[in-house]
């Protein structure tokens, strides 16, 4: 089998890691910046943390062309890029190729359906946690559940094949009938960790231990439960946030996506996942406060890198 990883962040490169050396498929990362994937092409991956330490080799490309025609597409992206991605890897998807998405946020998974079809994408998320030390190098930091599903909530025994192949990558991996309810469920963790772990610029484990942190990130949850809620959309957990107090503490040594962005002086993901519970609260009248304000500060900060006090 030919499978694409789209996008050598630290998701995209333990993915691509794992799969080479559990599965021995024929593996590709697809980089659309030339000089790092030519760096890549010589370094390999390398990858420690959770599922040990390994140095890999990966065949990595940045013309889609090189790669060709895949059966299996992983888009590991940012969100904000997922349009741009979406241009740059037609000549990865065949008749019978499927897209599939773990990405944070909500949106992805609309991006792919009008790009390639809804019949050919796979929504999902991951609740691991990867840290991305160096180009190529990354840090698996947090295990957590993989599940994917059909929008249409069919079974398919495509389904079946890519969870086999992440669950033996060690990506334990459960497939959904109700996929909607998952990556929105995976959304109100993002929105209980990620900004407020980017602007206190603490672990995820840590965020919980200070009082205050703590009841942001309680509110910050109760108005996207109250969203989702709204939208009819039955969660697979009864407790919002307690589930987002149970990833933060299974993920507790792992620098949440938003943090690494903004350490690293890189835009963040913050449209996709508060600043969508804002504009969803505003279109069914919620009022998201909270969201606001944590949206408003990661902007700040995102916008004004160059000029933050040292
Ligand atoms: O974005 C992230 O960092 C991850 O989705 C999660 C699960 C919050 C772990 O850090």
């Amino acid at each position: 089998m030919k499978i694409a990883i789209v996008g050598p962040g630290a998701i995209g490169c333990l993915i691509a890691g794992l799969l080479k050396i559990k599965t021995k498929e024929d593996v590709w990362i697809y980089d659309n910046l030339q000089t790092r994937a030519a760096r890549l092409k010589d370094s390999g991956i390398k990858i420690e943390g959770l599922s040990g330490n390994h140095q890999v080799k990966v065949s990595i490309a940045s013309d889609a062309k090189e790669i060709g025609l895949c059966d299996f597409v992983f888009i590991c992206v940012k969100s904000y890029s997922t349009e741009d991605a979406c241009k740059d890897i037609k000549d990865l998807v065949g008749e019978n190729t499927f897209i599939v998405t773990l990405q944070n946020g909500i949106g992805n998974v609309q991006i792919l359906d009008d790009y390639f079809g809804p019949e050919k994408v796979i929504a999902g998320i991951t609740n691991h946690g990867a840290t991305l030390l160096g180009a190529g190098h990354v840090k698996h930091a947090g295990k957590g559940d993989t599940i994917i599903g059909k929008a249409d909530g069919k079974l398919s025994g495509t389904l079946k094949q890519i969870s086999n192949l992440l669950s033996k990558a060690g990506f334990d991996t459960k497939i959904s009938k109700d996929i909607d309810s998952v990556v929105w469920g995976k959304l109100i963790i993002n929105v209980g960790i990620n900004a407020l772990t980017a602007i206190t610029r603490l672990n995820n484990g840590r965020l919980i231990e200070y009082a205050e942190a703590r009841s942001l990130m309680r509110a910050a949850v109760q108005e996207a439960a109250k969203v989702v809620k709204r939208k009819r959309i039955k969660l697979a957990y009864d407790d919002p946030i307690q589930k987002a107090e149970s990833v933060s503490k299974a993920t507790a040594g792992n620098i949440s996506s938003m943090l690494q962005d903004v350490l690293n002086k890189k835009r963040t993901e913050i449209d996709f996942i508060n600043g969508a519970v804002v504009r969803q609260g505003k279109a069914l009248g919620i009022a998201t406060p909270v969201n606001e304000v944590l949206t408003n500060l990661v902007k700040t900060i995102e916008a004004s890198y160059d000029k933050a006090v040292k």
